[in-house]
């Protein structure tokens, strides 16, 4: 396979990040998840301590490299992969990325990282906005209870205990601040295949994407 672009969006926790992966390490593809980079702006920007309703004061982002290698994201050089999946940024990130300055710089960087390869990249503006000309564009979901049991069982699995209601509750408030906001909201493509998991386990998605990535060849 030449270049080849998969684009994968949906709303939280509808398992994109995860079946990219699998994806990307059987057709031996590079994965992009770029959800992780706008945790990534955020982590920085509240380390930072700036007003984080200033769009202005995110101009910082012209003096850090952001990087994705392996499934681990950098800034500069520092590895902050596991940082990044606080509560503290995962409840900033959507007021962050609402910002068409914050936006337009990860979406060059995301658009370069796509040229010339074989790539599966994740996220919410994928196949509206990065790569509106993917060979394949998915539109993930899964009903909010069966993402949030999901969230529930990765957390429980690092040693973290969590409340369902309260999981219910942010990824709600998180989907509908990435749908309603102006700039590139959550959307499907008209040209993405929707897939409904909330009945099907990881390795069945992973499958049927795979079939669809192989008639788009
Ligand atoms: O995919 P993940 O849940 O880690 O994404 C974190 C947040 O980053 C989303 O809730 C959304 O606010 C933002 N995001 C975005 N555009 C993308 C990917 C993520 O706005 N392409």
């Amino acid at each position: 396979m030449a270049e080849f672009q998969v684009a994968i969006d949906g709303p939280a926790g509808s398992g994109k990040s995860t079946i990219s992966k699998l994806i990307a390490d059987k057709l031996k593809m590079t994965h992009i998840d770029t959800g992780a980079m706008y945790r990534a702006v955020t982590l920085i920007a509240i380390e930072k301590n700036i007003d984080l309703n200033d769009e202005k004061a995110y101009e910082f982002l012209e003096s850090i490299y952001i990087s994705y290698e392996h499934d681990r994201i950098l800034v500069n050089d520092r590895d902050v992969t596991e940082e990044i999946r606080s509560k503290e940024v995962t409840n900033n990130v959507s007021l962050v990325s609402s910002f068409p300055y914050v936006r337009r710089k990860m979406v060059d960087l995301q658009k370069k990282a796509a040229e010339n390869g074989r790539v599966i990249m994740d996220g919410r503006d994928i196949g509206t906005v990065v790569l509106p000309n993917a060979n394949l564009k998915i539109f993930l979901t899964a009903k909010v209870e069966e993402r949030a049991k999901r969230r529930q069982l990765e957390k429980i699995k690092k040693g973290h205990n969590v409340e369902f209601e309260k999981l219910v509750e942010e990824i709600q408030i998180r989907d509908q601040k990435d749908s309603t906001r102006k700039e590139s909201p959550l959307k499907k493509a008209d040209d993405a295949i929707e897939i409904d998991t909330t009945n099907l386990d990881i390795n069945q998605v992973v499958e049927k994407i795979i079939g669809l990535i192989n008639s788009a060849k």
